[in-house]
């Protein structure tokens, strides 16, 4: 573990290595990646052997040797070369085969489209003609292959979980077609993997993975709207804020005036793991602070700074938010 973590250099609650994996693509890559690093070792250590031999060989000792010396470039420099990378080859094809298979009619798609800086995701589950709207954050059923169909509004971006599966690009003008499934329960992180200006390092996301049932039971509660006037005073001050600041022009919450698109939907945002698309915690605090100054947080996205906002306004406007869960 402490190889994998080293190597794969992003230790911490969510570690981003490809060596650790926990999805059936990623296992594959893993397992792929095994067996190149074990081939070109072997090679490696018998060139450094040879060479070490030819430093040190007294020709006059070795005739037969030198005689030898056209077979042996033969060998080593052709047919050892063809044989290795012929093997290589078709290993990768064999192991490959697997990330590229049909998936099934009524599997679970989820569309991601990449946007400057974050992540729409939308939900289509089998025989539901509406998509249930989300961002920064994929969850998963465990043990399920879903088909992920990545797109984009602008420019590149290219989606990587890493414990689960490879890089796929999100290309303007084409749905790419990424297969995922998740072997365990857990949360992974995840990030764009394609420069797309800005704060591109800063575009990140979770995979969440949970039981199938726990799914479908989210899933279920993701589908509904969130209109309805809180209860408590504060929070339906918040709600109030949040429709009279003008917020909707960029951001929905189902069942409320608020339906721009912009920016990520709000509907459930109090349900998710992070603000800002994966750099902050989820919670009172954070979505406060982002709403004050997210060009601090996160400079050049494309929400403007709301300073403007009173401090018990901002309190309001971030326990509603949160409390959408
Ligand atoms: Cu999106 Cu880099």
């Amino acid at each position: 573990m402490a190889v994998t973590g080293g190597l794969g250099g992003c230790d911490g609650p969510y570690p981003q290595s490809v060596l650790a994996p926990s999805g059936a693509a990623a296992e594959t890559l893993a397992a792929l990646w095994w067996v190149m690093l074990g081939g070109a070792t072997v090679i490696f250590l018998a060139v450094i052997g040879l060479a070490f031999y030819a430093v040190r060989i007294d020709p006059d000792e070795h005739p037969r040797m030198a005689e030898a010396r056209h077979l042996f470039i033969l060998g080593g420099g052709v047919v050892l070369p063809v044989v290795v990378l012929s093997a290589l080859l078709v290993t990768s094809f064999v192991i490959s085969r697997d990330l590229t298979r049909t998936v099934a009619e009524d599997a679970l798609r989820i569309e991601v489209v990449g946007k400057q800086w974050w992540w729409e995701v939308r939900y289509r589950p089998p025989g539901r003609a509406e998509p249930i709207v989300s961002a920064n954050e994929v969850r998963l059923p465990v043990g399920e292959t879903v088909e992920l169909l990545l797109a984009t509004d602008g420019v590149i971006h290219s989606f990587w979980v890493p414990r689960l599966a490879g890089k796929t690009d999100m290309i303007p003008g084409r749905v790419n077609r990424m297969q995922i499934r998740a072997l365990e329960p857990g949360t992974y992180r995840g990030q764009c993997a394609e420069y797309c200006g800005g704060p591109h390092a800063l575009m990140a996301f979770y995979a969440v993975a949970l039981p199938p049932d726990e799914f479908a039971a989210w899933l279920e509660r993701e589908a509904e709207p969130a209109g309805a006037v809180p209860d408590d005073p504060f929070l339906a001050a918040g709600r109030e804020l949040f429709l009279e600041s003008g917020c909707g022009t960029c951001h929905t919450i189902r069942g409320t005036p608020a339906d721009g698109d912009f920016g990520p939907d709000l509907t459930h945002v109090g349900g998710r793991r992070s603000i800002g698309a994966g750099i902050l915690p989820n919670n009172v605090g954070t979505i406060a602070g982002w709403i004050a100054d997210s060009q601090h947080l996160k400079p050049d996205n494309k929400m403007p700074s709301f300073n403007t906002f009173s401090g018990e306004e901002l309190r309001a406007l971030a326990a509603y938010l949160e409390s959408l869960r």
